[in-house]
């Protein structure tokens, strides 16, 4: 097979790459190690800037996230029983995020390439990315059954996740990596009951974080901080909304509709970056790069900054045969993403109980949700970068 970009990753970093440059007439083409199935059936977060969602206008598959999607133009955090909303809307000049399931999006993202009848070969076994290192031209390899295939291509992109092949292919001399473990998870449950509450309420209570978020007013995702010890088995439903109960703020607490989990999982919380994010002719984008702890939703969000950038850099390149974008690519993804990874270590230490704290750490972290309720510009900044900065 030739292709213009070959994928590796049909996650939603590859899916909107494919998209986006091929309603520019740019050819691609993904390769995915799992079902389509398995892809769709995986629990993922669900808060995107208003950057991501007009890039999923400009790809066409924002029918059913207009009409779906909910947009909260704030949420709140509930500190010493009192709830302090965060007025994204007033404080940001009028930005907004918009709540919709990420595994929803990643089905409208097959669905765009369906309707265009874009390439996503699926359980393709063994990817390997050869020649990326301007020696000669690139290309992928990979295995269907016992049969074994060639994609010929002019770039490389790894769309693989934190666990892909395509970051470990970069030279170890040449791979910088940043990271930081935090001795805590979080502990979610997807279920079929109606939300607390009308928009996003983070915790930070004296048994730990929680958090109330949901997929739509008949389907709630709740998370409380556990520790990196716990089992998914040592928590019944009913221990979980008891634990997530207790932290809650009194009225959210008396009104909160409980029911059977549909889905359970432990996150563990990490913040890592890879640098540099493009080695030649092969590039990394979202996880594959980057990873940070949920609790500023920059996840998704920042997969998609990476995204722009690419997306905008292959169509200079093919349209107009300036490498310029190409050739800052790293470094302007780079930027953004640190932000990001900022922002959520920010949030991450605001809002949990860390069992490795001592007494100063904790008047600290007081003091920080007392300054920031207290003070209009410390709300604004925690709004632009909740709401997405710019591109
Ligand atoms: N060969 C082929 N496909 C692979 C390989 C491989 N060696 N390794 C991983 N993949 C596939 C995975 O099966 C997955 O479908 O790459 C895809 C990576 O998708 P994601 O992990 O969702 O990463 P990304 O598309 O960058 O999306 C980032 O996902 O995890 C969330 O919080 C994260 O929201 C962020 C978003
Ligand atoms: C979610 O809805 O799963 C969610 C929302 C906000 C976060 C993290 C996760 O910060």
């Amino acid at each position: 097979m030739r292709t213009q970009v070959g994928i590796i990753g049909a996650g939603p970093s590859g899916l909107l790459l494919s998209q986006l440059l091929h309603l520019q007439g740019i050819d691609t083409v993904v390769l995915e190690r799992h079902s389509r199935d398995y892809v769709l059936g995986r629990i993922r977060a669900g808060v995107l800037e208003h950057g991501f969602a007009d890039l999923m206008r400009e790809a066409q598959v924002s029918d059913r996230m207009d009409a779906e999607g909910e947009i909260h133009d704030g949420f709140d955090i509930a500190y010493d029983g009192k709830r302090h909303r965060v007025d994204l809307k007033g404080l940001t000049g009028g930005n907004t995020v918009i709540v919709y399931g990420q595994t929803e999006l990643t089905r409208d993202l097959y669905e765009g390439r369906d309707r265009m009848g874009g390439v996503v070969v699926h359980n393709a076994e063994d990817v390997t990315p050869h020649a990326f290192d301007g020696n000669g031209s690139p290309y992928l390899t990979y295995r269907l059954g016992e049969a074994v295939h060639r994609v010929d291509c002019d770039f490389i992109v790894g769309c693989d996740g934190f666990h892909g092949v395509s970051r470990t292919s970069i030279p170890k001399d040449v791979l910088k990596e940043f990271e930081t473990v935090y001795p805590i998870g979080w502990l979610g449950v997807l279920s079929r009951t109606p939300p607390v509450s009308k928009e996003l309420i983070y915790v930070n209570h004296e048994r730990g974080f929680a958090l109330c978020s949901l997929r739509s007013q008949v389907l709630s995702r709740y998370y409380v901080q556990c520790t990196l010890d716990d089992n998914v088995e040592d928590w019944s439903d009913d221990r979980f909304w008891a634990e997530l109960i207790a932290r809650l703020p009194a009225d959210a607490a008396a009104t909160i509709v409980t029911g059977p989990s549909i889905e359970k999982s432990i996150a563990p919380l990490r913040s890592y970056v890879a640098e540099p994010m493009r080695y030649r002719n092969l590039f990394l984008a979202g996880d594959a790069a980057h990873i940070v702890p949920p609790t500023g939703a920059r996840g998704l969000n920042s997969a998609a900054s990476d995204i722009y950038y690419l997306y905008h850099a292959m169509v200079d390149h093919y349209r107009k045969g300036d490498a310029t974008g190409l050739d800052r690519y790293s470094e302007r993804a780079l930027a953004r993403v640190w932000k990001g990874q900022r922002f959520s270590w920010w949030m991450t230490r605001l809002l949990h109980r860390f069992p490795d704290a001592n007494d100063f750490d904790r008047r600290l972290q007081k003091t920080e949700l007392d300054y920031l309720f207290s003070s209009k510009a410390a709300m604004r900044s925690l709004a632009e970068n909740y709401v997405g900065l710019p591109f």
